[in-house]
């Protein structure tokens, strides 16, 4: 276990240390190409600025620090957080050198942030594995300054995500189904119900929270085909966590079926599926109100 941590974390913590983190990892280049349009539109909604402070929280392998960094230089820096060890040693590797981020291997939930210093707090998806999120959030806001702003990225319904569901749909016909979880519980839709989100946030004493619907298209295959399609729908979300340590046979079969399924949304070498998520921003109080 992390120190320090929410003990309340300590599944999330191992999955992104296991099984969870080694997919990642895998697929590292193919998902930052995948999401750099998430990556875009959160860089044009946070507005990171030449000298300011930011903390990008669950970074990962850094992609969005790194891209925050470069919009912060040369008086500004970024910190990225996360509890993955695997995932911050990609990131430390990835790093060019002069850009001025760091990162540290921690909670989001404990880490003691720098009292009220922070300008932006940023995250790409890195937010919905919290077991408490509003004392996440509020830990995170302890380390942004009066009138700093949040903003994340953080997936809609699982029936608006169909890049992720026509896989776990199609995997379901040959695993079995991953224990139930409540619409609350932390994993990949725990802030798709938008009026939790605006519950959480306030609760953590954000103010002008504003969710704003953006709706995307994938190429799950990169351009390269639908082998490559079947390869990354079955390296990610929840199709992957399904999947995860079942005999060959049955990978296969499931393999079979998410090929079929997928055919049907491939033009030329491009397997399209729409993908539906929540651009949130909210701000910090200003000093006089903190
Ligand atoms: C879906 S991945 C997104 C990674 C990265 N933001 C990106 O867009 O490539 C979620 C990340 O959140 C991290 N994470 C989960 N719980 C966390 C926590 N309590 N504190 C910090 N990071 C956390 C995971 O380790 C993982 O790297």
């Amino acid at each position: 276990m992390l120190s320090p941590a929410d003990d309340r974390n300590a599944d999330e913590i191992a999955y992104w240390n296991g099984p969870g983190g080694r997919r990642w990892l895998e697929r590292q280049q193919w998902q930052d190409a995948l999401l750099a349009p998430v990556a875009e539109i959160l860089l044009d909604r946070a507005a990171p600025r030449a000298g300011e402070v930011v903390l990008d929280i669950g970074c990962g392998c850094g992609a969005t620090s790194f891209a925050l960094a470069q919009r912060v230089v040369p008086n500004g820096r970024v910190l990225g957080i996360d509890v993955s060890e695997p995932l911050l040693a990609r990131a430390r590797q990835l790093a060019p050198p002069a850009l001025p981020v760091e990162f540290v291997l921690s909670d989001a939930t404990a880490y003691p942030f720098e009292s009220a210093r922070a300008d932006l707090a940023c995250s790409r998806f890195g937010v919905m594995f919290f077991a408490d999120p509003a004392r996440s959030f509020t830990n995170i806001r302890r380390g942004l300054r009066g009138g700093a702003r949040l903003a994340f990225a953080c997936w809609r319904q699982p029936r608006e995500n169909p890049w992720l569901m026509v896989p776990l749909q199609q995997a379901y016909r040959h695993v079995p189904r991953l224990p139930e979880i409540g619409p609350e519980d932390p994993g990949p839709f725990s802030f798709a119900d938008p009026h939790r989100v605006r519950r959480v946030l306030a609760l953590a004493g954000f103010e002008t929270i504003d969710l704003e619907p953006i709706d995307l298209t994938f190429d799950l295959s990169n351009g390269q085909g639908l082998d490559a399609a079947v390869d990354a729908a079955m390296g990610i979300g929840p199709a992957s966590r399904a999947l995860d340590g079942q005999p060959p046979a049955l990978r296969a079969a499931a393999a079979e079926s998410i090929r079929a399924a997928l055919a049907q949304h491939q033009v030329g070498n491009a397997v399209s599926l729409s993908a539906a998520l929540w651009l949130v921003t909210a701000a910090s109080p200003s000093e006089g109100e903190r």
